[in-house]
């Protein structure tokens, strides 16, 4: 609903960009915030809507810059509708797609279309991420240049690696001109072959092929050094392993221009969680073993992988939480582990699940507020901080949570298509309230929230 104005009062607002954290009241105008703190009864006309967030976390709307919204081409599995409505669900105020769709975003028209499908049918900011290679398909670079002037923020062939080393370099080589990073989702296939999980113990017990670190660390080590030799910006995607961070944070200390993130699943769940029972040790596989929501790519890693992530996080060396929200339609999950499709569905658990880190004392509020609103906006670069900051002027994204209320997660409850979450029948703690974009509120979880 729109409103000129909304007054949001006694909320702990956390800005962590201008170093807030304080109870503080927030006064939107006209779509953008006008007034932090205390908020006058004179400059509040009789009337205004009102929602009071005493006890809740105010923060500015949470930034995603990877996900899945699969249109066009995949609508049976999300669509820009349902996906930035499962994005409002859970706090997310812009989206960046990822362009694995049918046909991939490899020039300016694919990327037009989304455009007017945001139009048209979006409720949260959608930002299209353009192709590396023409089709995805490795062989030859996309009209980087008709890309940018079309709006993408990022180039990534995301599903697949930039496998061509030369590609990769020239990619990056652009992506300083352009100002505008090179994603990769950093697999070499030879290594990870027809792996469906981490190598390791549990997927030796289970007879499951298996993809090891290397796969990862051999393709992100190539990475570092071409972003090195190009001076390109060279963003890693969805990091799962402890070497993965040793080597990032020797690349971060010679000063090369690399950035990455994590997934929530990443931070939270290992790859035990295949063996059923929720990743709780029982000696063996459980007859909940094999659950192909548990399927993902990069895959879950071990316990040692999860906690030099979160240290990771925790420090700054990784800079964002990134969801790679990928939702699949119900067949692509009801077959074999060896035939499912890889893939979460986490824009409406994200939350929940890294607030963990915060429950569990290994991160601050505020850092981990950082690390969903200024990190990805510094990722993208500086035509973002609007999006990250609670500050008079800025468009008013906004999201409001509660970090204590328990809820239990049903996926049929889920607004995204893809019901494909491991997180199944479990309690998270910390739950999205309200989501709030150029001041228009686009969820809430409670209407009497507002008065
Ligand atoms: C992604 C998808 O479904 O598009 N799946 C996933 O498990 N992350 C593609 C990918 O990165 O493999």
């Amino acid at each position: 609903m729109s409103s000129d104005l909304l007054l949001i009062k006694n909320g702990r607002v956390v800005d962590p960009g201008r170093n807030i954290d304080q109870v503080s009241s927030i006064l939107v105008r006209d779509g953008r915030i006008s007034v932090v703190g205390e908020v006058t009864a004179d400059v509040i006309p009789e009337g205004c809507p009102t929602i009071d967030a005493a006890g809740l976390v105010v923060s500015p709307g949470f930034i995603d810059i990877h996900c899945h919204l699969r249109e066009p081409g995949f609508e049976y599995k999300e669509t820009i509708a349902t996906g930035t409505k499962a994005g409002a669900r859970g706090g997310f105020t812009s989206l960046c797609c990822m362009p694995n769709t049918e046909p991939p975003i490899d020039n300016a028209a694919v990327v037009d279309l989304i455009r007017r499908r945001t139009r048209e049918d979006a409720i949260v900011r959608v930002h299209p991420i353009g192709c590396v290679t023409k089709g995805r398909k490795g062989k030859a670079l996309a009209e980087m240049e008709e890309l940018a002037s079309a709006g993408v923020v990022a180039f990534s062939d995301d599903g697949d690696p930039v496998y061509d080393s030369n590609i990769m370099r020239l990619a990056l080589t652009y992506s300083a001109d352009l100002g505008i990073p090179i994603t990769n989702h950093c697999e070499d296939h030879s290594l990870a072959k027809n792996g469906v999980m981490a190598e390791g113990w549990v997927a030796t017990r289970l007879g499951l092929p298996g993809i090891p670190a290397a796969a990862e660390e051999a393709m992100m080590a190539r990475d570092i050094s071409l972003a090195e030799l190009t001076g390109g910006r060279l963003h890693l995607a969805h990091l799962t392993t402890a070497g993965a961070v040793v080597l990032l944070r020797q690349a971060r200390e010679r000063g090369v221009n690399v950035t990455a993130e994590v997934c929530p699943h990443h931070l939270t769940i290992t790859d035990k969680w295949v063996l059923g029972n929720m990743g709780v040790e029982s000696g063996g596989a459980s007859t909940q073993a094999y659950d192909t929501s548990t399927k993902v790519y990069p895959p879950l890693r071990s316990g040692r992988d999860v906690e030099v992530l979160i240290e990771g996080l925790a420090e700054g060396v990784i800079d964002c939480i990134a969801t790679d929200h990928a939702p699949h339609e119900l067949v692509s999950k009801q077959v074999t582990f060896n035939e499912a499709a890889f893939g979460i569905s986490v824009l409406e658990t994200a939350l929940g699940s890294s607030l963990q880190l915060v429950h569990s004392g290994k991160m601050s509020l505020s850092a981990l507020v950082e690390r969903l609103t200024v990190g990805p906006a510094r990722v993208l670069g500086p035509a973002f901080n609007e999006f990250a900051a609670l500050e008079p002027g800025t468009p008013a994204d906004i999201v409001i949570f509660d970090p204590d209320a328990e809820w239990e997660v049903d996926p049929s409850e889920f607004e995204s298509k893809g019901k494909n979450t491991p997180l199944r029948g479990t309690t998270l703690k910390g739950k999205v309230l309200t989501t709030i974009v150029d001041g228009e509120i686009v969820y809430s979880a409670s209407p009497r929230s507002k008065s």
